[in-house]
């Protein structure tokens, strides 16, 4: 058991450190507040190798391993959920999911791009009446000539008036739930596609959300990714790679509330001594220390699974689970330490305390992961082998050019 970084990881982390500090942070509360999506940080997290962190080299990715992606995610969500978001969907949910499952030829074509952060994608599952239960979806795929017209509507899709690749999900057999849905690789270009924003959102307003829109969408059969009826497997690995960012980057987001609120309790005096000396704003501080240790540890076992090929399915909701309960109860006591500093926006906390409800949220809600825990621990739930499992990291292999 090896619990410390390798020279590799400090050097991601010191780089992504950095870029969260001196580039994200700075432009984070002015797009939060503009409720604006600051494209020009694409550029930048692109140069940096940042969007396809884990992708192999030959793929255009920067070869590091799945470990990395949990400290690139939990040093972007120190800066804002905004940032982490983009590797979330763009890395976690599309990128890697093609990656896992995809054709030579669609690596080719999608994820080199991709990786390379020439192209921005996103994920397509959720829609007005399927959230948790996915295969209620309406969405559908009908064949036709040598490929597929797709028609429906997705809803609350990060990056969805950012991105111009899409993994769309739809139903080709409809009467058939969870095993009728197919995957579908889908461009902004393709004649029937239109995205729209939504407003009024509580949290992550430096974020795109939004919805997409397939009239009438012809998709040639060569972007089916997977095969027909693999849609819903397809869908929870890539919530695997998702949910493992979303857990990562609620570390980082604790970071930061536990640093504001030591910075502030150290200053600020009431009753004659700063109010770090009293034993209740102690306690709010040992706790917010405590969730992050214990968190970082799981997160980073995940990575470790992930490393290793070793099927996560359990471990990850777990953690994504875990944390961003954790990471809500600690941007509350943050808040509770700075009193009405706390809650202005002066101060960072009132943003992380609205952006991480978010996270408790989507990728699979607090209830849908205690009933997996609940059902796994009953032995009602079990993993199974999949036909193309996410690769064991192999730095020959990913560092290779060729
Ligand atoms: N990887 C691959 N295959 C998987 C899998 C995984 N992680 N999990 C399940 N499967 C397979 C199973 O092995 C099973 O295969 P067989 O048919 O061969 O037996 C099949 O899929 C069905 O599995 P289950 O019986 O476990 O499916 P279920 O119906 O019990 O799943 C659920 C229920 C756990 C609630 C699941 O529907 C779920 O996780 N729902 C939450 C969905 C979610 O997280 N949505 C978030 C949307 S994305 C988002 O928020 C992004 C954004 O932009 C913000």
């Amino acid at each position: 058991m090896d619990f410390v970084l390798n020279d590799e990881h400090k050097m991601v982390q010191k780089m992504v450190r950095d870029f969260a500090q001196k580039e994200a942070a700075p432009l984070i509360k002015e797009y939060d507040r503009k409720r604006e999506f600051p494209m020009q940080l694409l550029p930048r997290m692109a140069e940096l190798g940042l969007l396809g962190v884990c992708i192999p080299v030959k793929y255009g990715g920067a070869g590091m391993d799945y470990i990395s992606l949990g400290i690139v995610s939990e040093g972007l969500e120190w800066a804002d959920s905004s940032a982490r978001e983009t590797i979330a969907v763009h890395t976690g949910l599309n990128s890697l999911t093609i990656f896992q499952w995809g054709t030579e030829a669609q690596k080719q074509r999608y994820l080199a791009p991709q990786a390379r952060g020439e192209k921005i994608a996103c994920f397509g599952l959720t829609e007005s009446g399927a959230g948790s239960d996915v295969g209620a979806m309406t969405s559908h795929a009908r064949r036709q000539g040598d490929g597929y017209v797709l028609n429906g509507e997705k809803m609350w899709i990060t990056l969805a008036d950012v991105a111009d690749n899409f993994l769309v999900f739809a139903k080709t057999e409809p009467g058939e739930g969870n095993r009728g849905i197919s995957a579908f690789i889908v461009e902004r270009g393709f004649p029937g596609v239109t995205t729209g924003t939504i407003h009024g959102k509580m949290g992550v307003h430096a974020s795109n959300t939004g919805w997409i829109s397939l009239n009438d969408v012809f998709v040639p059969a060569e972007n089916l990714l997977g095969q027909e009826g693999e849609g819903f497997k397809i869908a929870m690995s890539a919530l695997d790679s998702g949910r493992y960012t979303v857990a990562a980057g609620a570390v980082g987001l604790m970071r930061a509330c536990l640093e504001e609120a030591v910075g502030y309790a150290q200053e600020r005096e009431t009753f004659g001594k700063p109010i770090g000396q009293h034993q209740l704003v102690q306690q709010l501080i040992a706790r917010m220390v405590q969730r992050i240790e214990l968190a970082e540890l799981y997160v980073y076992k995940v990575g470790w699974l992930k490393n290793q090929g070793s099927r996560n399915t359990r471990e990850t909701s777990l953690a994504k689970w875990y944390t961003t309960e954790a990471a809500w109860a600690t941007a509350s006591d943050a808040v509770q330490v700075l009193g009405a500093y706390g809650y202005s926006d002066e101060y960072n906390v009132e943003r992380h305390l609205r952006n991480v409800k978010g996270s408790v949220i989507y990728e699979g809600t607090s209830q849908i992961h205690e009933l997996m825990q609940g059902a796994y621990a009953l032995g009602y739930r079990r993993d199974k082998p999949l036909r193309c499992e996410l690769p064991a990291y192999d730095p020959e292999v990913w560092q290779a050019e060729e």
